[in-house]
């Protein structure tokens, strides 16, 4: 049996690894995490994040040949294969800060495979890295004088957030990056052969490691923008009357443009997309290219422009002030069926209630313990409740910012009946029934739209 070792047992770490270990009862694959809490839920078979379909994918390897441990240095021992999962944010501090990656974690597991290394292994960069990484990678672990043999890969993880389990199993492609070299062909013909035990080898595409590491730069970079793109004509499609889901969908019929990614909406979130177009931006920078670095960030500018609006257009809405006004806001998860709230445009929008002293209330079906924690400072401006109908009592207005199924089959009649008088409605998804609200008797704001309004 071969071993595979993760570092990193995160959101990409923990499903990737389950569903190679699945597929692959041949390699036995140890997950190591330096945080223990996160280690002890994913050992008792209760991943620490929601994934649909991720707890029933663990069960069916765990024990067998799927294992989670806080042992780092054990695991680095024994392992053939080292995928490198760790956490790569934006840096706080010193150079770069609030653009550059931090690559510290990523460093000191470099550090550490070197340190506890004596035989041959593979390292592959799953974590999302900026372009030549892999160098700095190569040169840190050709400091070692056990004479083993460090080959890197790039393969970075396309996966997104609440359908992570459906992208592993059946991915659009996988990509493996490796030198051309005798040990690099060997050690990307290896990599290849382990995913092409579910996936199609026409979809697993190898290139050199440089275009496999910019690749995963540029794919979210090119998703983001088109998010910004159609978040650019919502804000003129509410100035003209034009309907930025019609627009939308006029032009996604074009085969060249094509119809997903283009849902307007109060703009983007998750962990990677700023990070990673910011970071872009910064090695663009770097590399001397100040003009495309300007172009990538307006992206992130656009994104943060459409954040701000919807904040803005309520408060204009609401006869100039929300002050005092009781405010419900359905869903603070960055998007549907995840817990995970990293950089969720609900942050800034509960944010810049409270700044115009609104009395908001945040409802999630998943995500209210990492809204507590994200919303701590803001003490009592802000009140949790998992019940939307209940977080809808007695509020001035709604704020839909998570496209939840949930929400759209709630009864709006007996919510309307609760709500102060006129009840707002801001659809940040545009995924409600908006003629229908506006007949019950809502103001309703969507994206992108000419109001509804009885005022
Ligand atoms: P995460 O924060 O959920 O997980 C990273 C884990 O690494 C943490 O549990 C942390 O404790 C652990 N870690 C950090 N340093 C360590 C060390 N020295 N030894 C052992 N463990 C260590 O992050 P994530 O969302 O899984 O993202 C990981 C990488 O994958 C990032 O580069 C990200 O850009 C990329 N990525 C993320 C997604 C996603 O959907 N979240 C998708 C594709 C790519
Ligand atoms: C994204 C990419 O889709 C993945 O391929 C990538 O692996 C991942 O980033 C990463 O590198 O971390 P994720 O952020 O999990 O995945 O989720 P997405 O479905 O891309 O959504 C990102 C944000 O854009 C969400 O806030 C979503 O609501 C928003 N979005 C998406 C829109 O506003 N409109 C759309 O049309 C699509």
């Amino acid at each position: 049996m071969k071993n595979i070792l993760c570092i990193g047992a995160g959101y990409v770490g923990g499903p990737t690894m389950a569903m190679i270990a699945c597929k692959c009862p041949e390699y036995r694959v140890t997950v190591v995490d330096i945080n223990a809490e996160r280690i002890a839920a994913w050992c008792a078979g209760q991943p620490p994040i929601y994934e649909p379909g991720l707890e029933a994918l663990i069960k069916s390897a765990l024990g067998r040949n799927l294992f989670f441990s806080t042992d780092v240095k054990g695991g680095i021992e024994a392992a053939d294969i080292i995928f490198v999962s760790v956490n790569t944010p934006t840096r706080t501090f010193g150079h770069g800060a609030g653009r550059a990656a931090d690559l510290q974690y990523w460093e000191k597991t470099a550090r550490e495979i070197l340190a506890q290394s004596t035989s041959d292994k593979i390292i592959v960069e799953k974590s999302t890295l900026p372009v030549r990484t892999a160098e700095a990678m190569e040169r840190i672990l050709k400091t070692g004088a056990a004479g083993a043999h460090f080959e890197v890969l790039s393969n970075p993880e396309f996966l997104a957030e609440g359908t992570a389990i459906k992208d592993l199993e059946n991915p659009d492609r996988v990509l493996v990056g490796g030198h051309d070299t005798e040990t690099g062909r060997r050690a990307v013909a290896e990599l290849v052969d382990i995913y092409a035990h579910w996936v199609p080898r026409e979809r697993i595409l190898t290139t050199n490691l440089w275009s496999s590491e910019l690749s995963k730069l540029a794919a979210n970079a090119f998703l983001a923008q088109r998010i910004s793109s159609i978040n650019s004509l919502s804000a003129l499609c509410e100035r003209t009357d034009a309907d930025v889901v019609e627009v939308s969908r006029a032009i996604g019929m074009d085969r060249r443009i094509g119809s997903r990614f283009l849902n307007a909406s109060v703009g983007f979130g998750g962990s990677c997309f700023k990070k990673d177009i910011l970071n872009l931006a910064y090695l663009c920078e770097h590399h001397g290219l100040p003009e495309v670095a300007a172009y990538w960030e307006q992206v992130v500018r656009m994104n943060d422009y459409q954040e701000e609006r919807f904040v803005e257009r309520m408060r204009t809405a609401m006869f100039q002030t929300v002050a005092g006004k009781r405010i419900a806001v359905f869903g603070f998860a960055f998007k549907a069926d995840t817990g995970d709230t990293r950089e969720s445009p609900a942050i800034r929008v509960v944010r810049g209630l409270v700044e115009e002293r609104a009395a908001v209330v945040v409802s999630d079906p998943r995500a209210l313990d990492n809204a507590r924690r994200e919303l701590a400072d803001l003490g009592n401006a802000v009140a949790f409740d998992p019940d939307p109908l209940r977080a809808a009592k007695g509020a001035h207005a709604l704020a839909l910012l998570t496209e939840w199924n949930e929400y759209r089959a709630l009864d709006y009649r007996a919510i309307l009946a609760g709500m102060e008088k006129p009840a707002f409605l801001f659809d940040g998804r545009n995924i409600l029934d908006h003629r229908a609200l506006f007949d019950l008797g809502f103001e309703v704001y969507a994206i992108g739209k000419t109001p509804l309004s009885h005022l």
